[in-house]
């Protein structure tokens, strides 16, 4: 399918299916638009934790589970399913860079073509292993340390946070003979063109939402010959919706807030049990604190300030009160507030189970985006591929679009 159909279709399943993903079962529990297909709701209430937690991890199961309840779930596996790059063998990390992070790099990298002949039909000579490139939003580099350990690749790592530049540069020291290093730019800046122009590569690893838009406009001005990037959290840098780059997408009549864009990163594989209690305490706590609201006629989706994590260690009811103390509305709290704690549990159950609908089009969502992305690509003369270069579970976001401009001719 191509890259603009594909789009198109994406489009139409998302507009036409908008009052389910964009229904938000955590704040709106009186009411839900599955409500008229109770073979749906019965098949969602009774999974069982393991099955949901499986489900709530995997977009293919997802759909897959849901095919016989739900048709929208048949349009959306198709649309949804891209090649995967199976799991890569284990390689140790370099002392100091998380074993997680350093797994994703190497999948990253190997996702890659180094020979002519793999790469696209162009047969364009802009390959990973020898065109030096820019690490955009590079953290402490280390993209670029392993491009250099593997291939001794030239790179520039631009970082805005300088104590991230200091650790990167300490780290790079100690590389002998190195050809990498990280400089402080603002890569909103024009300050990045000192540094990407018609021979460089440019390279993302999780570059945010507007920033790797910047990346798209910055690298087809410099004329860089190829792009590489995973896209990550789409709400990020963007003025507060999402920013359509493409000429079909800014003509299309969907558009995609910010709390759209959120529910296009709602997978939680990479959290740790203690990091996963934690929110789900918190989960639990909101929704027990919206009952209490929808008792004293307040709407249930009234905005409530966020919790550091920390908080969900705190008694309920003084958390309560610190929640009201920052939103200023008059509510009574009951003697017997600790039950609404339990309720609250109860009542998080149930939402994370009708929520799978919303989580059946995230991917849906993201896509969107990222071919958002793609198509402007093209239009401005390069030629793209899209995969997964891991499976998700190494990390949800693993999405990689790689771009080579097309040679003059
Ligand atoms: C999601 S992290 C990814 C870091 C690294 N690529 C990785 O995968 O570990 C995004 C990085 O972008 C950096 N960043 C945010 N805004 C930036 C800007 N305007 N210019 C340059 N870097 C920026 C952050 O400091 C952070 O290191």
């Amino acid at each position: 399918m191509n890259f603009e159909l594909w789009a198109q279709r994406l489009n139409t399943v998302l507009i036409q299916n908008q009052s389910l993903w964009r229904h938000n079962a955590y704040s709106n529990f009186t009411a839900s638009p599955i409500d008229d297909n109770a073979v749906l709701g019965d098949f969602l209430l009774a999974l069982n934790d393991d099955e949901f937690a499986q489900l709530q991890r995997n977009d293919q199961q997802l759909l897959t589970r849901l095919i016989p309840y739900f048709p929208p779930a048949v349009e959306l596996l198709e649309l949804i399913t891209i090649t995967s790059a199976p799991a890569a063998s284990h390689r140790e990390p370099p002392v100091g860079i998380p074993g997680n992070k350093w797994q994703q790099i190497q999948a990253f990298i190997d996702a890659h073509p180094t020979k002519i002949g793999e790469t696209q039909a162009n047969q364009n000579p802009a390959l990973l292993n020898n065109t030096p490139a820019i690490e955009w939003c590079s953290g402490k580099g280390y993209l670029s340390e392993a491009l250099f350990s593997r291939y001794a690749l030239d790179s520039v790592g631009l970082e805005i946070d300088a104590s991230l530049v200091d650790s990167g540069n300490k780290r790079a020291g100690k590389s002998a003979g190195r050809t990498y290093q990280i400089v402080k730019c603002d890569v909103l800046s024009e300050g990045v063109f000192n540094f990407v122009n018609s021979s460089t590569q440019i390279l993302a690893l999780h570059a945010c939402g507007g920033l790797h838009q910047r990346l798209l406009s910055v690298s087809a001005t410099a004329h860089s010959p190829r792009i590489s990037f995973s896209p990550c959290c789409y709400h990020r840098f963007n003025h507060g919706e999402y920013q359509a780059l493409s000429s079909s997408m800014k003509a299309s009549a969907l558009s995609l807030s910010n709390s759209d864009l959120r529910t296009a990163v709602r997978q939680t594989c990479t959290a740790g049990a203690g990091e996963t209690a934690a929110r789900r305490r918190l989960q639990a706590r909101y929704i027990g604190l919206r009952i209490l609201l929808a008792e004293q006629g307040f709407a249930t989706d009234t905005a409530l300030p966020s919790s550091p994590q920390h908080w969900s260690k705190v008694r309920f009811r003084d958390w309560v009160n610190e929640i009201l103390s920052r939103k200023s509305i008059a509510v009574t709290i009951p003697t017997n507030i600790a039950q609404y704690e339990v309720a609250g549990a109860q009542g998080l159950r149930k939402a994370e189970r009708l929520d799978l609908i919303r989580m059946a089009f995230r991917r849906a969502i993201e896509l969107r985006c990222v071919l958002d992305s793609i198509l402007y690509l093209q239009e401005q003369h390069y030629d793209c591929t899209l995969s997964e270069f891991c499976p998700s579970s190494l990390t949800p976001r693993n999405l990689l679009v790689q771009a080579v401009k097309r040679a003059a001719i």
